[in-house]
């Protein structure tokens, strides 16, 4: 039985960085997000008692350290299906990985829905979601459509995500600024073992309910100006925390730095753009799709911007007839 999905990656309004339940991947706090139409995993899987092994080919290589992790998903779908045969997982993105781009999200939405179909199990979202998180938490919000919110819940069952939108529902667009296709030293997982060591992760605790009820009012009445400012802020706060965090994480390149002060100094001349960061020195701008060709006029000024990637709100997972093998 074969089966191949493609899934997006996602940005984060409200970021997802710590855990309550490390095993289970249950987050310290609900998060919410867009799926993104331009960075895109595809991943085709095949259960055959033919196969000896698992065998995982990711982008043309075969990683010992990235096969463990999908090997353990793979045993989580045989549990569910009863299944003992070997697999053969093969897989593409189409932007580079481990760069902070969060392909962990694409790709472990995409090996969900590839693997559950090709062991011939039918899944609603809420299951494929919750079976995603235990992979890379915030794959569970590449599961469902357009704009996202992950319900942090206290079990596996409650934890999952849901379409708050369909991706029509707000024209805005995702500009990713990459600035280096170098791997990231820390990884997100190791990053977030460490995120209590912050003086400031309490404080944040204490507050991100209210922000994201306030997040999902200005996405409810589309005021981009406050939904900016906000997703902005949340982002320094989050860089505040890795940055405080011992050992310290800073994933700021100077480039990185020179976009986000250019973000302000564009709004300042009428250009609403506001930025956010993951685990990376990229930077994502956040712009009203009408001001798009704006923003790329005054980007591709900056000397150390490699790419440009425009991504608009985009649906979840799903099959396609393209086989990768
Ligand atoms: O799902 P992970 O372990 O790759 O963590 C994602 C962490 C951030 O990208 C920084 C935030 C988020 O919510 O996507």
């Amino acid at each position: 039985m074969k089966a191949t999905a493609i899934a997006p990656s996602n940005i984060a309004f409200i970021k997802y960085w710590g855990k309550k339940n490390k095993r289970l991947r249950l987050p310290t706090n609900g998060s919410i997000s867009m799926n993104l139409s331009n960075l895109q995993t595809t991943t085709t899987v095949e259960f055959s008692p033919r196969f000896k092994n698992d065998e995982v080919i990711i982008d043309g290589e075969k990683d010992i350290n990235k096969t463990d992790r999908v090997i353990k998903h793979l045993d989580r779908i045989r549990k569910i299906a009863n299944l003992n045969d070997r697999a053969k997982v093969v897989s593409k993105n189409n932007f580079p990985s481990d760069t902070g781009l969060s392909s962990s999200a694409s790709a472990f939405a995409a090996l969900t829905l590839a693997g559950i179909s090709a062991a011939g199990i039918n899944m609603s979202k809420k299951e494929l979601s919750i079976l995603a998180r235990q992979g890379s938490g915030s794959a569970c919000r590449s599961i469902p459509d357009g704009f996202v919110e992950w319900l942090d819940g206290e079990t596996s069952d409650t934890s999952y995500a849901v379409s708050l939108y369909p991706p029509d529902y707000w024209h805005i667009a995702d500009v990713v600024a990459i600035i280096s296709n170098e791997k990231k030293e820390v990884s997100s997982t190791g990053g977030q073992e460490i995120v209590k060591s912050s003086p400031f992760f309490l404080t944040r605790l204490n507050h991100m309910r209210d922000k994201i009820e306030k997040l999902k009012l200005f996405l409810r009445e589309r005021n981009f100006r406050q939904f900016g400012e906000l997703i902005e802020a949340e982002a320094l706060e989050l860089h505040a925390i890795m940055i405080t965090s011992q050992p310290s994480l800073i994933y700021w390149l100077p480039e990185t730095v020179i976009i986000m002060k250019l973000v302000k100094k564009l709004r300042k001349g009428g250009l609403p753009v506001y930025f956010t960061i993951n685990t990376g020195q990229d930077v994502h701008l956040i712009v009203e799709q009408k001001n798009i060709q704006r923003l790329l006029k005054k980007l591709k000024l900056i000397r150390g911007i490699k790419n440009l990637i425009v991504n608009y709100p985009a649906g979840g997972a799903k099959l396609t007839e393209n086989h990768l093998f």
